[in-house]
């Protein structure tokens, strides 16, 4: 099967990457163990979770949370450790049968040749308006820098870091009495609140890219 945006999402399993606190990755997990809406037959269905940090806290919240979803550490902490990373990370999703490689809070730079591999398969969260403050520490940028509004984006990953096509945004306004925390913790229920929804959408093909 050649893979496209039409066609990639017929298979509805699905691995989470996460590097640190991994509140995405439980609220999706959440989402879907939980929502009426994953007895449906287009539901995702989180076969796996993957860190690159041995210590990240994600790893404890997954495995606290259920049993039935694997959990992967495979160090990732500086470049040169990427392409092991990459490899292990293929034999996963070849023994899973994944379908969507779901980054929550991955904060590491997947290599060109491997983002080449899944295209339209791998799909990421930022926390801002995109194409507006890529990289890293968004949110802290977006309020340095005294934008009125900023956001969440959930788009796909191409081998141009944060630059992927658009699925979803959302805007969150920056008031007077915002604070860096303030403005973390609206940008953290918006991610929580459009990320599922995303994938939903993604699964049930209602996106339009
Ligand atoms: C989230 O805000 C996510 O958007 C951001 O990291 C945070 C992870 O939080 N991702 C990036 O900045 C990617 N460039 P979490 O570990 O609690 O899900």
């Amino acid at each position: 099967m050649t893979l496209n945006k039409n066609n990639l999402q017929d298979n509805k399993n699905c691995i989470i990457l996460a590097s640190g606190n991994g509140s995405n990755a439980l609220n999706i997990i959440n989402y879907f163990l939980t929502s009426k809406k994953n007895k449906g037959i287009n539901s995702i269905n989180i076969v796996a979770v993957v860190s690159n940090v041995a210590t990240a806290p994600v790893i404890e919240k997954v495995k606290k949370l259920t049993t039935f979803i694997p959990v992967f550490v495979i160090p990732f902490n500086n470049s040169s450790e990427r392409a092991i990373f990459e490899s292990e990370l293929e034999k996963i999703i070849i023994n899973y049968n994944i379908g969507l490689i779901v980054l929550a809070g991955f904060m590491k730079v997947l290599s060109k040749e491997f983002v080449a591999k899944f295209p339209y398969k791998i799909i990421n969260i930022h926390p801002s308006l995109l194409p507006s403050f890529k990289g890293k520490d968004a949110i802290k940028k977006a309020y340095d820098y005294g934008v009125k509004y900023t956001g969440v984006t959930i788009h796909y990953v191409t081998e141009e870091v944060d630059s992927g096509p658009i699925i979803l945004q959302e805007v969150v306004k920056i008031e007077e009495s915002d604070n860096i925390l303030s403005l973390e913790a609206k940008i953290h229920k918006v991610e929580h609140e459009i990320y599922p929804i995303a994938l939903e959408m993604l699964a049930n093909k209602t996106h339009k890219v």
